[in-house]
């Protein structure tokens, strides 16, 4: 097929293989809407600087709006001779208007072309990824109050460490989603600048209007140096860092959870419409939802991976290489999206086992810390009162008793300074009220972190 991108210098069709290996229209099809998008303001810019008439201008954004019609409900014919989607769009364009489609392309090339069409591409879908984060942000936040009084052992090493309030740990991933967000944002304002325009690599002799071209498309600035945008996917590799990120937090989420809704656990129940059973054991409910979170994370950090080898190696300016940016780069913002979708209502209808977390809270001496640091408030020295605490714990293991069972001799045998007060901070909830530090999971300070949240997740 004579495709607009065959110039008069060929002497011969395409070979059919070389159609299949070069074609990216199977995936890059999704850039229609944004390629539609970039051409219509390149062709009101056409047409302010004089090259095309308004009528020309017209009928050509027009005809543009149609063809995006026609892709949107699946009655456009796409081949793989006609390489990708923007000369499958200009084809129609010129089969439809002759010699006015024809003058579309001027002072463009495909190169600036498909940066920017991705560009209008990532910037939405980063802004969807935003969206997806807060409503996740949300998830949490919106369980604070009613977990408020439940306490949860909290562990390092996957050793039950010190106790926190469940509110304590819904809001670290409010924290951790918040970073997510920020880079979103950051990684926008890298991608918003418009590339159109800097034609093949040199830019161009016509006298284009590069910064009406990027008010029309709503970019913040127009890149400075044809020569490097038009090589430029920094914001394609560092939304996919980005993403991996994202999917991290996911998964180490979902790991958490898939611990605390077993049997060994029994922290959690997870809400039924997400959760599959087996096919041989009728008792089971599985947690596929948060395996394959955790699971499609590796694709995600995989095609980051990809990414940054692509780029390694390319000399100045568009290379093909960079056609193989758009299947990872999809990918990733595809499946993030989705695991945010999902992650959601599941950590809105998952529901704390309270008796069951309470009837085993006073398991591995949550409290030994706080009974340190109680010695350590009567004049005792920090690794002294660490010792010391550590053979109570020793006996106290022995003994098959928790720390505040111990009799009062025994504390007094360990250090004289023990008294009955010790028992004001001793068991769980007393070592929870101690708590006193900023950002501690003390219950004045989860209350103020409510409060500051609150407001940060629902100011209109
Ligand atoms: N489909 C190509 C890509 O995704 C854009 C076309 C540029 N091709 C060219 N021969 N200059 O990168």
């Amino acid at each position: 097929m004579a495709t607009p991108s065959r110039s008069g210098v060929f002497t011969q069709a395409t070979d059919r293989r070389v159609e299949r290996f070069t074609e990216s229209i199977s995936f890059d099809r999704r850039l229609y809407a944004h390629d539609i998008q970039g051409s219509t303001a390149h062709a009101q810019m056409l047409a302010e600087v004089g090259v095309l008439t308004p009528h020309e201008r017209d009928q050509i954004c027009a005809t543009l709006q149609q063809i995006g019609k026609e892709i949107e409900h699946d009655v456009f014919p796409f081949s793989i001779a006609l390489e990708d989607i923007h000369m499958h769009i200009e084809q129609a364009l010129i089969e439809r208007l002759g010699d006015v489609g024809r003058k579309l392309h001027t002072g463009r090339s495909r190169n600036d072309q498909v940066a920017t069409d991705l560009r209008l591409w990532v910037r939405d879908a980063l802004d969807r990824i935003k969206d997806g984060l807060e409503n996740l942000q949300r998830a949490f936040f919106d369980r604070c109050e009613g977990d408020f009084e439940v306490i949860l052992p909290g562990y390092t090493h996957m050793q039950r460490a010190q106790p926190v309030l469940a509110p304590h740990y819904w809001l670290a991933y409010c924290e951790k989603l918040a970073r997510d967000i920020d880079r979103v944002k950051d990684c926008r304002k890298r991608t918003n600048v418009c590339s159109l325009g800097a034609a093949a690599l040199a830019g161009t002799t016509l006298p284009i209007d590069r910064h009406d071209v990027m008010q029309r498309l709503k970019f913040d600035s127009v890149a400075g140096n044809s020569l490097d945008v038009s090589s430029d996917r920094d914001f394609v590799v560092e939304s996919a860092f980005v993403l991996s990120l994202i999917a991290a937090h996911l998964s180490t989420w979902a790991e958490e959870w898939i611990l605390w809704s077993t049997a060994e656990f029994n922290f959690l129940k997870l809400p039924h419409e997400f959760c599959t059973g087996s096919s041989i054991m009728p008792q089971k409910i599985n947690p596929d939802v948060l395996e394959l979170t955790r699971g499609k994370s590796a694709r995600v950090i995989g095609h980051l991976q990809t990414l940054l080898v692509l780029i390694k190696g390319l000399p100045l300016a568009y290379n093909r290489d960079l056609q193989e940016d758009k299947p990872p780069l999809f990918d990733s913002f595809e499946t993030v999206e989705l695991c945010l979708e999902l992650a959601a209502p599941l950590v809105a209808g998952a529901k704390l086992n309270r008796e069951g977390i309470a009837a085993k809270l006073d398991r591995g001496y949550l409290d030994a810390t706080t009974l340190m640091e109680y010695l350590i408030q009567k004049g005792i020295a920090q690794r002294t009162a660490h010792h010391l605490v550590g053979s109570l714990v020793n006996q106290a293991m022995q003994q098959g008793v928790s720390l505040a069972e111990l009799p009062l001799e025994t504390l007094q045998a360990a250090h004289p300074d023990l008294d009955e007060s010790v028992r004001e901070i001793l068991g769980v909830d007393k070592a929870v009220a101690a708590f006193r530090s900023y950002g501690s999971t003390a219950p004045s300070e989860v209350r103020r972190q409510i409060e500051i949240w609150r407001s940060r997740l629902y100011q209109t």
